[in-house]
């Protein structure tokens, strides 16, 4: 009995630790692949060569460099092949399921085997690293049972007794303790991923078999696979607004304000995108591009994405599998019409298309559509001093930039006569609002006509590289080289560097990411710009617009709680969140009508605002 006190006693400590190394440790290279497999075994069509290419090959994103299926057994690994060879998905899902079950029972029995060594313990970790697999489903189906999983974990890990530093054991391993979670585990994932029959699964999850035998629904948050990248780089793109230039503030243009939330806002989304906390701003990243956005899957490569598939919104997937390289919204009210293929000449419906169709959010109010148009319509480039007015170089720019100027005006053969600025038209910021066939993508479908894309600006490409459609070139030079060879213009080495410089003298910008200086300014920042969204309030408070608030709050509160805990002065935790709580007031007392309520919230939270202004930073 005083054995098993000490024991619950230490836990405790162990117990937090570990719930922190489990989140942040790298994936377990097959629950990684498992995870995947779900994800992508979800999507239609089925990208088959994708799974087999995350089992086949080693990953380079967030997982050692083994291939997954190296891991299996024999027996696994055949299992698995006929299932992937056969485009089984059923078959699939119960191969990998019970060969990621058998590994964690493989571990368990192997720690038993070895309680004494160090081995055991490495064991332990490994089996529990793999658990993570199924462990958003049991947590979702079962909470119950996932708390009994849980502190069996913790049981076995202080089971097998601590060490001091150099090895020596302070408590010998408790074999009775040990053997006890181990059967609880054995038990439960038994039962749940290795039954005697599978029920077939219209979607594939990590959901307990006995939860899916129940038929009860399941409410399983959205998940993105391992080796995703969505929060935003650390680099942040310098943002220029046309009326900041113009010495305007945001505060007072309130329709422009509201349009800046709702950019940020996953609320204005449905589905998936909403639950994972996906805006605008996730990919547009403040008017420029967010160029480590991944999702395995779903991007090619870093920086885009297949916006119409089938996770976001299964509804309206075009079936294809068409990596899309983010555009950068800079300048944004200069290159209509819209879309890498320039299909929609109004960024009104562009916008309302992106929200409903592509991301399942609710048809958007026309008061939402007008502030998001009226806030990506402020998207100004970023000043470059290299070009005057109409497009020319000025004194500034390089000699090879000069020579570079004199070729991008010359026509070619190669181009049909044309020159590149008879495309990239410099006194129009370097396009020309039309569309055209390059050879640069292949028919989505073989006998199918290949896509035209609009000639896309030159201004500020400096920093949105990849390049093209599909970003699929990687750097301006490697552009220029695509042009040379795939339209014959026989331009020699010192022509083609020519060109490059004089496209980077083109694509440069004035301070392209935002520096900061000093203590908390990037809190500062963001406080900044949250107290700007909720001045909002000023007009949507005497207009009763509930439905407006609401978004509002839900946006701006819970950023303001989390962007506290980044400030690096504590003792100005609490005060922010006041700031968030009185927010929240102001949220509820408009839920329940109570108008008065609603204002003196206001009031106080501007009163907060003005006290901790200063105080804060
Ligand atoms: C997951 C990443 C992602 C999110 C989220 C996203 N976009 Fe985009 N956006 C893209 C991609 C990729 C394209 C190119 C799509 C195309 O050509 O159809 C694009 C294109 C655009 C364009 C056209 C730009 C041009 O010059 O042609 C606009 C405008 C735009 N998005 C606005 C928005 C708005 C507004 C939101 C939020 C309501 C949003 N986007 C959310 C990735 C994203
Ligand atoms: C017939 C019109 C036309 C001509 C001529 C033309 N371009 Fe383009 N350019 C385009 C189109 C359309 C695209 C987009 C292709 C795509 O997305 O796949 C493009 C893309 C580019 C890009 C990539 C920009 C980005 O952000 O991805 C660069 C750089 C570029 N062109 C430079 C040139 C140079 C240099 C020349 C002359 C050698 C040239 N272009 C000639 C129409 C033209």
């Amino acid at each position: 009995m005083k054995r098993i006190l000490t024991v619950l006693a230490l836990m405790l400590l162990p117990s937090a630790s570990l719930a922190t190394e489990v989140k942040q440790a790298p994936w377990a290279p097959e629950a990684a692949a498992y995870r995947l497999t779900l994800f992508l075994g979800n999507l239609s069509p089925v990208p088959w060569q994708k799974i087999r290419d995350n089992w086949e090959n080693p990953s380079n994103r967030d997982t050692v460099d083994v291939p997954a299926l190296s891991r299996l057994n024999a027996v696994q690994q055949a299992a698995l092949r006929t299932a992937l060879a056969t485009e089984n998905r059923q078959a699939m899902f119960e191969a990998a399921t019970t060969a990621i079950h058998q590994r964690i029972l493989g571990h368990l029995a192997a720690a038993a085997k070895n309680m004494e060594t160090v081995e055991a313990e490495s064991d332990v970790a490994q089996a529990r690293a793999l658990f993570r697999a199924f462990e958003d489903g049991i947590k979702a189906a079962d909470p119950d049972a996932f708390r009994d999983l849980d502190l069996a974990w913790l049981k076995m890990k202080s089971a097998l007794g601590f060490r001091r530093a150099l090895g020596t054991k302070a408590l010998d391993p408790d074999a009775e303790l040990f053997a006890e979670a181990r059967a609880t585990l054995e038990t439960y994932l038994t039962a749940n991923y290795a039954p005697a029959d599978f029920a077939d699964r219209s979607r594939l999850s990590s959901i307990p078999e006995t939860a899916m035998a129940t038929g009860k629904t399941v409410d399983l948050p959205a998940t993105l696979p391992p080796g995703s990248k969505i929060a935003n780089q650390s680099e942040l793109p310098r943002l220029v607004l046309q009326f900041e230039e113009a010495g305007e503030d945001e505060t007072n243009l309130p329709l422009v304000a509201y349009g800046d939330m709702l950019f940020d806002s996953s609320e204005i989304f449905g589905g998936p995108a909403r639950e994972l906390g996906i805006a605008c701003s996730t990919c547009h990243n403040r008017s420029d591009v967010n160029r480590d956005f991944f999702i395995p899957g779903l991007s090619h490569r870093a920086g885009g994405m297949d916006v119409d598939g089938a996770f976001f919104n299964p509804l309206f997937n075009d079936r294809t599998d068409d990596h899309l390289d983010t555009p950068s919204l800079r300048g944004l009210r200069f290159t209509a019409p819209y879309g890498r293929d320039g299909r929609e000449p109004s960024l009104r419906r562009f916008t309302r298309n992106v929200i409903v169709t592509e991301f399942a959010g609710k048809e958007p109010s026309p008061f939402q559509l007008d502030a998001l148009v009226a806030y990506m319509r402020q998207f100004d480039f970023l000043p470059n001093p290299k070009i005057d007015r109409k497009g020319k170089l000025t004194k500034l720019a390089s000699d090879a930039a000069k020579r570079g100027e004199a070729l991008f005006n010359t026509p070619f053969e190669g181009l049909n006569g044309r020159a590149c600025s008879t495309c990239h038209i410099p006194d129009r910021n370097f396009r020309d609002g039309k569309t055209y066939d390059l050879g640069s993508s292949e028919p989505p479908f073989p006998g199918g006509t290949a896509i035209a894309f609009e000639t896309p600006t030159l201004r500020n490409i400096n920093f949105s590289a990849p390049y093209m459609h599909d970003g699929s070139l990687p750097t301006l030079a490697s552009v220029v080289d695509w042009f040379n060879d795939s339209k014959s213009l026989g331009l020699d080495d010192v022509q083609r560097a020519d060109l490059t410089a004089y496209l980077k003298a083109v694509g440069d910008g004035e301070q392209p990411y935002q520096e900061f200086a000093g203590k908390d300014s990037e809190f500062r920042l963001a406080f900044e710009e949250l107290t700007t969204f909720a001045s909002t309030l000023n007009t949507l408070l005497p207009a009763r617009d509930a439905k407006h608030i609401a978004i509002l709050v839900d946006t701006v509160a819970p950023d303001l709680a989390a962007d506290a805990d980044s400030m690096s002065n504590p003792s100005a935790h609490p005060l922010v969140h006041q700031m968030s709580n009185t927010l929240r007031s102001v949220g509820d007392a408009v839920a329940t009508g109570d108008w008065a309520q609603a204002e003196t919230q206001w009031q106080e939270f501007q009163a907060l605002q003005k006290q901790y202004d200063e105080k804060i930073f």
